[in-house]
């Protein structure tokens, strides 16, 4: 499995809690040294503080983030390379649960209610939010030179199974996930050649603060959940020297499979897509053919 070089900073979206949290402290004890970005800097510089005693030196830092807010990402990327100079590895992974977007279907009682704007906090967070840490990542690697693992940079956005199946009751983390999948396949492509790497993990439920415990408890009885250790060894798959790029790395309970991109009718929409990037790079004015 690939590993980080010693000294290689990452920058992890929502890493006071949950997955970004255990993936923190794993690149810590690889000898790498970590970006929080979460907002709730409470939890994230309490969390900074234990691996830099633990570490007795400073390998942790702790940003107030809120990824909705573009400037807030800015900011952060800019104290991360003005303290460490570089980033070479970029986690989008801060992420909520569904909010509901509409009030529940009831024909009943529907002609007596307004019609209510959809709570679209989930596809800003779960979207949005990863799009402009992805954006800030892209740019900052394009910024610096190779690194002690031989790239610019690696890019890798925590999505979900529901990238790809649906649900009935998360249409929007559902339409989020989807995004962010077919957005990494697609800048996969496009920085193929360019020294970067972005990838997706893409797990199914893993017990953590995300929701209310009390929705875990089933999955626990049923044994449904997903192993926190198979979804960090995923994300360990994308570092260090590792040249794969484009992979949406899904788990499932003990699980583990690379998800296929759609591949019917593939064949025969293959010409027109391909063409479709060509002219409008024309457009764009970019040399990428
Ligand atoms: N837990 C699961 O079952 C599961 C499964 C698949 C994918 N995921 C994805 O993994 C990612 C992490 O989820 P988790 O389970 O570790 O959740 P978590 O709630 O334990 O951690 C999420 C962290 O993100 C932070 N956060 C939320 N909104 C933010 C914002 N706007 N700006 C900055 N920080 C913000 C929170 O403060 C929290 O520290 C999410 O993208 C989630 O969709 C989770």
């Amino acid at each position: 499995m690939a590993v980080i070089s010693r000294g290689e900073v990452s920058y992890i979206t929502g890493a006071a809690s949950g997955i970004g949290r255990a993936l923190a402290t794993m690149l810590v004890s690889q000898g790498g040294l970590v970006v929080i970005a979460d907002l709730n800097v409470e939890a994230g510089s309490k969390f900074a503080s234990e691996l830099n005693e633990k570490a007795g030196s400073i390998v942790a830092i702790s940003v107030e983030v809120d990824t909705t807010v573009w400037e807030d990402q800015m900011a952060a990327f800019q104290q991360a390379t003005n303290i460490f100079k570089r980033i070479d590895y970029v986690f989008a992974n801060a992420g909520i649960a569904e909010h509901p977007w509409l009030p529940p279907f009831d024909p009943e009682t529907a002609a007596s209610r307004p019609m209510v704007k959809p709570d679209l906090a989930t596809a800003d967070i779960n979207l949005t939010g990863q799009l402009y840490t992805a954006a800030l990542a892209l740019q900052t690697f394009e910024r610096q030179e190779i690194g002690p693992s031989g790239f610019r940079g690696k890019l890798i956005l925590t999505a979900s199974v529901f990238g790809y199946y649906p649900s009935r009751a998360m249409p929007l983390y559902a339409a989020s996930k989807a995004g962010i999948i077919n957005f990494m396949r697609s800048a996969a492509q496009y920085y193929a050649n360019k020294n970067i790497t972005v990838n997706a993990i893409a797990p199914n439920l893993v017990d953590t603060p995300i929701a209310p415990d009390v929705l875990f408890i089933p999955f626990r009885e049923r044994k449904l959940l997903s192993d926190m250790q198979l979804v960090l060894d995923q994300f360990q798959k994308c570092l260090g020297e590792s040249t794969i790029n484009g992979h949406a790395l899904s788990i499932s309970q003990d699980n583990v499979w690379a998800h296929p991109p759609d591949t019917h009718m593939f064949e025969e929409n293959n010409p027109a897509c391909d063409l479709i990037s060509v002219e409008l790079f024309k457009l764009f004015g970019d040399s990428t053919a």
